[in-house]
């Protein structure tokens, strides 16, 4: 075989988009945004892999527009846009980058958390338009989040990235998870287990790190809204349709809890309306957005692709069955 053929749906960092070339001819999308289904179907129609984003969906469909496709790197932990199943049936590898963006999504949901319970967003659009005139007692008062209960829901690399932080902030930590984390792991990060309903009951902040799955689509919903404690906020930097979201809206509308920060939205780049609430604090989809995190992303995805290609076991495979 001569050089491989890559599609790129996306810009790449210089050193991902270097190491690339070196072993493959790449192609890149240049237009704006997101390539379209029927651009993207037609370009990948003479290629052998796809480097691609979360919001590119893989399926069957994709995978039968592309007969010479052998990878799809998705750059992105999560790949509930990847039918796996299909690419397997396809023998077409599939990878994500697990591992890199731990810190940075603890990091995020935990600005959330800080920005909704301290009502930061508010506060710095009274400081920066001017309408702030002068320290008053009752301003702007928000949420503790130091001492009170976090509720981390999934407790995987991020949930426990989430909970190490928490240490610092004298909370109690409870996780509810299918598995038990090692007993060293719970002493270290001095957290609990506790059955899901229990967990959202207790908790002043419930933060989300779960992956969307047919189980965990919805998992929070009307009834587990209800409960919340009317001074919880939700956290959200998993996937938008973990949440049910016009129950979100409700939720927040009606009191039955105090507020919200969303990374992620059930109809991405859609964003509910009821949402837009001074107790909402609301981010696009930049969990993993630190410089350092979305390179080692893209240089994962490109390092998958180069070692298939290389006959080596691509680093972060999802379905190593094809490999035989
Ligand atoms: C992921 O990796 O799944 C995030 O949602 C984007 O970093």
């Amino acid at each position: 075989m001569g050089r491989p053929k890559v599609y790129v749906t996306h810009p790449l960092f210089a050193t991902a988009r270097a190491a690339l070339t070196t072993r493959c001819d790449a192609e890149y999308w240049q237009g704006e945004g997101r390539p379209p289904r029927d651009e993207l179907l037609r370009r990948i129609a003479d290629k052998d892999a796809l480097i691609c984003l979360l919001t590119e969906r893989v399926d069957d469909a994709l995978l039968e527009s592309a007969p010479q496709l052998r990878i799809v790197a998705n750059v992105a932990v999560g790949y509930d846009n990847i039918d796996l199943a299909a690419c397997t049936r396809h023998k077409v590898a599939a990878t994500n980058t697990p591992g890199v963006l731990d810190e940075t999504t603890a990091d995020l949901a935990w600005a959330l958390m800080m920005a909704v319970a301290r009502r930061l967003v508010e506060a710095d659009g009274a400081a920066r338009s001017g309408t702030w005139t002068g320290w008053n007692l009752d301003q702007f008062c928000g949420a503790d989040v130091w001492g009170k209960t976090l509720g981390i829901i999934g407790f995987g690399r991020i949930g426990r990235a989430v909970a190490r932080r928490a240490l610092g902030f004298k909370m109690r930590v409870l996780y509810a998870d299918a598995q038990r984390a090692p007993a060293d792991v719970e002493r270290a990060l001095n957290v609990e287990k506790v059955e899901f309903d229990a967990l959202l009951a207790n908790a002043d902040f419930v933060t989300l790190h779960v992956p969307l799955t047919p189980e965990t689509r919805g998992l929070i919903s009307a009834p587990q809204f209800a409960r919340m404690k009317p001074s919880a906020f939700l956290i959200n930097t998993s996937r938008g349709p973990v949440v049910d979201e016009a129950a979100l809206v409700e939720a927040l509308a009606s009191g039955k809890i105090a507020g919200a920060g969303l990374d992620v939205y059930e109809h991405e780049p859609q964003i509910s309306d009821g949402l837009r609430r001074p107790n909402v604090v609301l981010a696009p989809h930049i969990a993993s957005a630190s410089v350092e995190t979305r390179t080692r992303m893209a240089s994962i995805a490109v390092d998958n692709v180069i070692a298939l290609f290389d006959g080596r076991r691509p680093p972060t495979i999802l379905n190593p069955e094809i490999l035989g």
